[in-house]
């Protein structure tokens, strides 16, 4: 059968463009996902996983405080503002600015830059968001022991930063839940595993979406 589709574009391996950069590029031009971000100004096709599961959980609206960790390039951070939210927003790499979102560049997990995102929150979350990707190395055991380790991060941040009752959305892999399990039932009073249509089939990755969180007594 030809994979061929009316107005499709074929990407061809001129210009010195390795396979992998055609499977890519390729991947891209056939995603009606990275069509619709296009057309709808979001930097990133990764809003719609936001967003169904905003539509199907009800989690956002005006006025709330909203924690965006691993916000670039910025699609999550766009969805909020949007909804009227006031955004705090942190990555590694840098971010074009987003109107009405406030960006911190660095490491979320650095105490230093943790501190530096509550004094622009001025006062507690009502909700955590995490699409922290940690950059892989190729090696299936450290990337997911990386993956963990970086969910385990958000909770534990979340816990400190949230209002109680407050929720998170983090991102996580596959394989993974049984690992985390014991940290989100100590904290949050309910969770669900999410898929959003979005993500790409082949992809491992599934959202974790904690609520009612009991916030960690102040260490003496
Ligand atoms: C899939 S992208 C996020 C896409 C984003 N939600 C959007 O809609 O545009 C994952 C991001 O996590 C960031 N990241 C990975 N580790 C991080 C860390 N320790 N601190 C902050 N950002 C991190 C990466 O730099 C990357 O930009």
């Amino acid at each position: 059968m030809s994979s061929a589709r009316p107005g499709r574009v074929r990407v061809r391996a001129k210009g010195g463009r390795t396979a992998a950069q055609v499977r890519w590029l390729q991947r891209q031009l056939d995603d009606p996902y990275v069509a619709a971000a296009k057309k709808r100004g979001y930097r990133a096709r990764s809003v719609f996983k936001l967003e169904e599961i905003d539509q199907k959980h009800g989690l956002l609206r005006r006025g709330m405080a909203v924690l965006d960790l691993g916000a670039a390039p910025g699609s999550w951070t766009q969805y909020a503002v949007e909804k009227g939210c006031r955004v705090v927003a942190c990555d590694l790499l840098e971010m074009a600015p987003v109107a009405g979102a406030a960006f911190v560049q660095g490491d979320f997990a650095d105490p230093a830059v943790q501190e530096r995102l509550r004094t622009l929150l001025g006062g507690p979350a009502d909700i955590v968001l995490s699409d922290v990707a940690p950059n892989t190395t190729g090696l299936r055991n450290v990337d997911r022991l990386k993956a963990e380790a970086a969910v385990e991060a958000v909770l534990d941040f979340a816990t400190r930063v949230l209002r109680p009752g407050g929720a998170c959305l983090v991102k996580l892999l596959k394989g993974a839940e049984r690992a985390i399990l014991p940290l989100v039932r100590q904290h949050f009073a309910g969770y669900r595993f999410l898929r959003p249509k979005a993500t790409r089939a082949e992809s491992s990755e599934l959202y974790l979406l904690a609520t009612g969180v009991r916030p960690e007594p102040p260490k003496e």
